[in-house]
């Protein structure tokens, strides 16, 4: 268990819920399209994308989400990466979309050989800590200052499907550079309130997970 990740082996999310992944719908276009308006993230960036889950497959997430979870969970995002790609240092934070964590699903890539990375700024940071939340105030990283984030953490996802709790208030990026596969994160997010340290403390003390 880290301040950046951890993973929650007894749960994975139903693989039937794959199917909405490579579904080519207008509406979502649409939905995805009206949702990048408010994001940080460039619609022509296309080795790294966030986009707003299929609304059908939004309902059935939430509806076993909140089955599952003792936390609400407001929405369902895909994340991908291209093969052969890393996706670009971010973070989202609660100034720009409401968040301090996730609960992420690996739902398509190699598993041992895609994973993600946590880091820091030096020139936003004022002190080295792993734990520097800097980028919140800052926003997000410039492409030519990509390369100056130093990395503090790195996380191997090893498991189709399984949980694994994800820290969004510090500086991070998928890893997907070793693989010929997409990478696609599903990832949910929850309310503001709920920080990476209670939810850990929530998981230990078994009041999690239903
Ligand atoms: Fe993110």
């Amino acid at each position: 268990m880290s301040d950046y990740t951890f993973t929650i082996p007894e749960l994975r999310v139903p693989e039937e819920f794959s199917i909405w992944i490579d579904k080519d719908s207008s509406d979502q276009q649409k939905q995805i399209q009206q949702f990048l308006g408010n994001t940080i993230y460039n619609q022509n960036q296309s080795d790294f994308a966030v986009e707003l889950a299929h609304h059908d497959y939004i309902k059935l997430i939430r509806e076993w989400a909140n089955d599952t979870f003792n936390i609400p969970i407001a929405n369902a995002f895909h994340v991908r990466t291209a093969p052969n790609k890393n996706g670009i240092w971010h973070c989202e934070g609660p100034t720009l979309s409401s968040r301090r964590m996730a609960f992420n699903f690996l739902v398509k890539g190699e598993p041992g050989n895609t994973g993600s990375q946590w880091g820091i700024y030096p020139e936003w940071a004022t002190t080295r800590s792993p734990l520097d939340e800097s980028a919140e105030r800052y926003g997000q990283i410039k492409e030519e200052n990509q390369s100056k984030v130093e990395v503090m953490g790195e996380h191997t996802n090893n498991t189709m499907y399984e949980c694994f709790a994800y820290n969004t208030t510090i500086l991070h990026r998928s890893i997907n550079e070793n693989s010929s596969t997409e990478r696609v994160l599903l990832s949910l997010t929850i309310p503001e309130k709920f920080s990476m340290a209670l939810v850990q403390k929530m998981y230990n003390e078994g009041n999690l997970i239903k």
